[in-house]
C-alpha cells in the first residue's frame, strides 16, 4: 500500500518536473485588434471577396494555404516566405510547389492592413500568420457559408525549409494509418481528420497527385477498382497516360458540387468517387467511415465541426507575445541576414525595435 502511494507520488513528481514551464507568452484571443487595428478582419474580408469575384477558385487556395502553414512549423506564415540564394523554402517543395494558390491574396491583404494599421515602432498591423488564418475563415464564409470567429494573436516565423513541408504534409498516396499518424501528430483527432477532409469538397487537383489511381495501378489492374469506373474514365480522358501537355491540368475535386464547401465530399466519397488515395482511405477504416457516414448524413453537423476543427488547428503550435516577429513583408524576414532583399529591407531598423 505503502509503496504504491509511494509510485503514484513518484509519477506526480515526475510530471511536475516534466511539465513544461507556465507560459509566458499570451493566448489567441478572438479580436485580438479590437483596440489596435479594429478594422483589420474586415479588410483582409473586402480584399478576399475581391479576389474571389475576380477568380473563385483562390478561396480553395486560401484553405489549402492555412492547412499547409499550420501542419509545418506551425500557424506562422512559413509558409508564405519565398526560397533564398541558400535556403529552399516550404513553398517550393513538391507538396506546395506548384499547385499551392493564394499567395497574391495574402500579400493585398497584408498591404491593405498595413494601409490602414502601418508596422511602425509601435506596430499596429496584424502579423502575415493571422492574415492567412483571417483569409481562410472568409473563404469559407464565402464558398460554404459556414462562419466562425478566429481567435487571433499569431506572430510570424522566420524559418522555411521544404524538407519540413516534404515531411509534415501527408501524401494522397496516404493510408488510413499515415494520415491518423501525420493528424495525431498535430494533436487532432481521426474524427478531425475526417471532418477536415472535407475541405476537398471544393478546388482543384492536377493530374500528378491521382493519376497512380488510373493507370498500371497493379499487376491485375490498370485501373484502382476502389474508383468508380465512369470517374476513372472522365479522369482518363483529362490525363492521358503519357501526354506531355497534362502538367498543368486540373480537375475538380467534388464532381457533385465542385465549388460549394458542402458535405457532398462525404456523399461523393460512399460513391467511390473520392479523388485521391488518401480520400478514399477514409472508408478503409471503421471509425473513419463511420465519420464519413455522419457527415454525409448531417451536413449541418458537419459545418460545425468543421467550424471547430479549423479553430483548432489554427491553434497548431503558434508563437504568441513576443515570440517570433511581424513581418511587413510576408514573403521576407526582417532578420539582418536577409536584409538585401528588396524595399522591406529597407526599414528593417526600425522593425527591429518593434519586433521586441
Ligand atoms: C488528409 C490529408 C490531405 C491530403 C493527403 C491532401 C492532399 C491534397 C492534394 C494532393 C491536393 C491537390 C494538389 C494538386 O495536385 O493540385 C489537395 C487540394 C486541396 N486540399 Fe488537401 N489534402 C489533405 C487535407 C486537407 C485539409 C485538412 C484541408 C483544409 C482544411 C485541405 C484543403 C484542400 C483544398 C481546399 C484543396 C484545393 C486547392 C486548390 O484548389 O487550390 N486538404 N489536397
Ligand atoms: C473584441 O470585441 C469582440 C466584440 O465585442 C469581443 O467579443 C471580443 O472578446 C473582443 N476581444 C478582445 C481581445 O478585446
Ligand atoms: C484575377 O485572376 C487571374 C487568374 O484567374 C489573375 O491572373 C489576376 O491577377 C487576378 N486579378 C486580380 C486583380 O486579382
Ligand atoms: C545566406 O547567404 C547570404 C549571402 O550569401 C549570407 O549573408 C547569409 O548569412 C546566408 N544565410 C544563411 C542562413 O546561411
Ligand atoms: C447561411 O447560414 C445562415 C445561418 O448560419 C442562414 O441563416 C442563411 O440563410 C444561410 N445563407 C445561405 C445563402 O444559405
Ligand atoms: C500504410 O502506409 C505505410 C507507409 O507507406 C506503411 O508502412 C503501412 O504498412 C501501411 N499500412 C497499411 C495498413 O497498409
Ligand atoms: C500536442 O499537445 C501536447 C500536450 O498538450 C503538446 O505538448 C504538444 O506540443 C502539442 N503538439 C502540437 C503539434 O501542438
Ligand atoms: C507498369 O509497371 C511495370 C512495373 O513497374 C512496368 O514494367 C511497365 O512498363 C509499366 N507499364 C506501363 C504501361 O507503364
Ligand atoms: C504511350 O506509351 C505507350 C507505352 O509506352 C505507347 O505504346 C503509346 O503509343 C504511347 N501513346 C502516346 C499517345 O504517345
Ligand atoms: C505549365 O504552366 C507553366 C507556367 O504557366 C508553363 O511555364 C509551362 O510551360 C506549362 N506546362 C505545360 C506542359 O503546359
Ligand atoms: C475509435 O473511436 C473510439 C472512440 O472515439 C476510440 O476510443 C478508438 O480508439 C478509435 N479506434 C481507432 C482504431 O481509431
Ligand atoms: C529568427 O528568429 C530567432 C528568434 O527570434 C533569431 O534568433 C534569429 O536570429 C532569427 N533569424 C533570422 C534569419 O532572422
Amino acid at each position: 500500500m505503502l509503496s504504491l502511494m509511494k509510485q503514484i507520488l513518484f509519477l506526480f513528481l515526475l510530471a511536475v518536473a516534466v511539465a513544461p514551464p507556465p507560459a509566458v507568452n499570451g493566448q489567441l484571443k478572438i479580436g485580438f485588434y479590437n483596440q489596435t487595428c479594429p478594422s483589420a478582419e474586415s479588410v483582409v474580408q473586402k480584399t478576399v471577396a475581391a479576389a474571389s469575384a475576380n477568380n473563385t477558385g483562390i478561396l480553395a487556395g486560401l484553405i489549402r494555404l492555412f492547412f499547409h502553414d499550420c501542419f509545418v512549423r506551425g500557424c506562422d506564415s512559413s509558409v508564405l516566405l519565398d526560397s533564398t540564394a541558400n535556403n529552399t523554402a516550404e513553398k517550393d517543395a513538391p507538396p506546395n510547389h506548384p499547385s499551392l494558390r493564394g499567395f497574391e491574396v495574402i500579400d493585398a491583404a497584408k498591404s491593405a492592413v498595413e494601409a490602414i494599421c502601418p508596422n511602425t515602432v509601435s506596430p499596429t498591423t496584424a502579423p502575415c500568420a493571422d492574415i492567412v488564418a483571417f483569409a481562410a475563415r472568409d473563404a469559407a464564409a464565402l464558398s460554404g457559408n459556414i462562419s466562425y470567429q478566429i481567435p487571433s494573436g499569431r506572430r510570424d516565423g522566420n524559418i522555411s525549409l521544404a524538407s519540413d513541408a516534404n515531411a509534415n504534409l501527408p501524401s494522397p498516396l496516404s493510408n488510413a494509418s499515415t494520415l491518423i499518424t501525420a493528424f495525431a501528430a498535430k494533436n487532432l483527432t481521426a474524427d478531425e481528420l475526417v471532418t477536415l477532409s472535407g475541405a476537398h469538397s471544393i478546388g482543384v487537383s492536377h493530374c500528378s497527385s491521382f493519376r497512380n489511381r488510373l493507370y498500371n495501378f497493379s499487376s491485375s489492374s490498370q485501373g484502382d477498382p476502389t474508383l468508380n469506373p465512369a470517374y476513372a474514365a472522365l479522369l482518363r480522358f483529362a490525363c492521358p497516360f503519357n501526354s506531355t501537355s497534362s502538367g498543368n491540368t486540373t480537375v475538380a475535386m467534388d464532381v457533385l458540387t465542385p465549388v460549394v464547401l458542402d458535405n457532398f465530399y462525404y456523399i461523393g466519397l460512399k460513391m467511390s468517387l473520392g479523388l485521391f488515395t488518401s480520400d478514399h482511405a477514409l472508408l478503409t477504416q471503421g471509425n473513419l467511415s463511420a465519420a464519413v457516414d455522419d457527415n454525409a448524413w448531417n451536413p449541418a453537423g458537419w459545418a460545425a465541426k468543421f467550424a471547430r476543427a479549423m479553430v483548432k488547428m489554427g491553434s497548431i503550435q503558434v508563437k504568441t507575445g513576443t515570440q517570433g516577429e511581424i513581418r511587413r513583408n510576408c514573403r521576407v524576414v526582417n532578420g539582418r541576414s536577409l536584409a538585401n532583399v528588396g524595399p522591406a529591407a529597407e526599414e528593417q531598423g526600425s522593425s527591429l525595435v518593434a519586433d521586441m
